[in-house]
């Protein structure tokens, strides 16, 4: 008996309220094995009592099939997660909110913000609390996105009260401006926009809140990531190689700006025919998991292009809740799956962390001056040169 006969019987074991296996997640360690007796580690994130006894149980039984008679099972209590405070893990403007994901791509058009929609109501479906915050400022689309194009939020003092839908809360410019009207800022009001979104809305204690972002790396990106401790980003792109090379620059900037990167979601990858149901390829399929490898990352969905996705995007019926037996829906809620356990498994090695990307120049004195000899680039604190993470 190996041990790879072993981490192969313990596939069979999925973490409860997940569906990937305790092998996969890489909590199985240290197995040692001596004739008919094994001892093994088992490293989790969770503390609670019912999911250490469950495990065990199921372990137990995967080995005793495989002819074990003494069997030691050594389950590891999770380091404990930093506590997010200001203090702590630099800066976090919304302390009530627990996770933050953010939903980026190198390209426009690539289906950030209906992979933001369907993720975030996959993970109200599982139970979260959800909220999906529209940091598009220039080009706001959750709205009619998520149903919401008519309501308009109620203000409360000088805070604002999220819509609602699908489970999910919800924030956008969109729905404070007036329909087809025309935002034109300038760098320093979108940052201050998306701090205040942060701040300023009456957003519920939440696990979980989706943030889709406008296309690229510019100041939109790095307020959030300097605002809040960013859990997790995830990259959309489309299988093309020009689109690879975009989203490269996505997960550059998660690096940069110190972001977990939970993955890489590729999106209008073959097709689906509406009317026979076969897939086929279009734009390309599977480009983008060396794309992945180079990055130390992994596709966590291919969802292929089909015509529901963008009906549902267009009337505010999105595919996750209103055709949730959809083979598009179940990937969408696979994407979901795995993004909570990596959230899980941030948080139980400490959580996000942003004080690296905090700005280090005084107060009044723009991050974007290089005319000081202040380290200007915020994501890389080592570097004296004028490059700045603003452009
Ligand atoms: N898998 C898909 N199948 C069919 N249509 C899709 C799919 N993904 C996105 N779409 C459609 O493509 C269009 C662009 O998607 P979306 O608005 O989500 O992209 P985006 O990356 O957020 O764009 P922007 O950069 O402008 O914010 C939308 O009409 C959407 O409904
Ligand atoms: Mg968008």
């Amino acid at each position: 008996m190996t041990e790879e006969n072993v981490l192969e019987a313990l596939k069979h074991v999925t973490y409860p309220g997940f569906t990937k296996d305790i092998v996969t997640f890489g909590f199985v360690k240290d197995v040692l094995i001596n004739d008919t007796t094994i001892g093994l580690t088992i490293d989790i994130t969770s503390s609670a009592d019912e999911v250490k006894a469950q495990l065990r149980e199921e372990v137990n039984t995967e080995l005793k099939k495989l002819g074990f008679d003494t069997i030691n099972i050594n389950i590891t209590a999770p380091q404990a997660p930093k506590q997010m405070s200001n203090s702590v893990s630099g800066k976090n403007i919304a302390p009530h909110v627990k996770n933050f994901v953010m939903i980026s791509s190198g390209k426009g058009g690539v289906g950030k913000s209906t992979t933001s929609v369907n993720l975030a109501i996959a993970m109200a479906m599982q139970g979260k609390k959800v909220g999906l915050l529209d940091a598009d400022i220039y080009g706001p689309n959750i709205p009619r996105m998520m149903g919401v194009a008519d309501q308009k939020p109620e203000i409360q003092g000088n805070k604002v009260q999220p819509l609602k839908a699908y489970g999910v809360e919800i924030m956008s410019m969109g729905s404070l401006m007036e329909p087809g009207q025309s935002l034109i800022w300038r760098g320093s009001m979108i940052m201050k926009a998306i701090e205040q979104f942060l701040r300023d809305i009456l957003w519920s204690e939440l696990d979980v809140l989706v943030i889709d972002m406008p296309p690229g790396t510019g100041d939109a990106q790095l307020t959030l990531a300097q605002s809040v401790p960013v859990t997790a980003g995830i990259t959309v792109t489309t299988p093309q190689e020009v689109s690879l090379d975009d989203s490269r620059r996505s997960l550059d900037m998660f690096q940069k700006l110190h972001i977990p990167t939970a993955g890489i979601i590729e999106n209008m990858s073959g097709f689906i025919c509406p009317s026979c149901d076969t897939e086929s390829d279009i734009f390309g399929m599977g480009t983008t998991e060396p794309v992945a490898k180079e990055y130390d990352t992994n596709v966590i969905a291919r969802i292929p292009i089909e015509p529901a996705i963008r009906v549902g995007g267009d009337t505010g019926m999105p595919v996750t809740y209103h055709k949730p037996d959809s083979q598009t829906a179940k990937r969408y809620q696979e994407a979901a799956s795995n993004l909570l356990a990596f959230i899980d498994k941030v948080n139980a090695e400490g959580g996000a962390d942003n004080t690296a990307v905090q700005p280090t120049t005084p107060p009044g004195v723009s991050a974007c001056s290089t005319g000081t000899n202040a380290s200007s680039t915020p994501a890389d604190n080592n570097h004296n040169s004028g490059s700045c993470g603003c452009h």
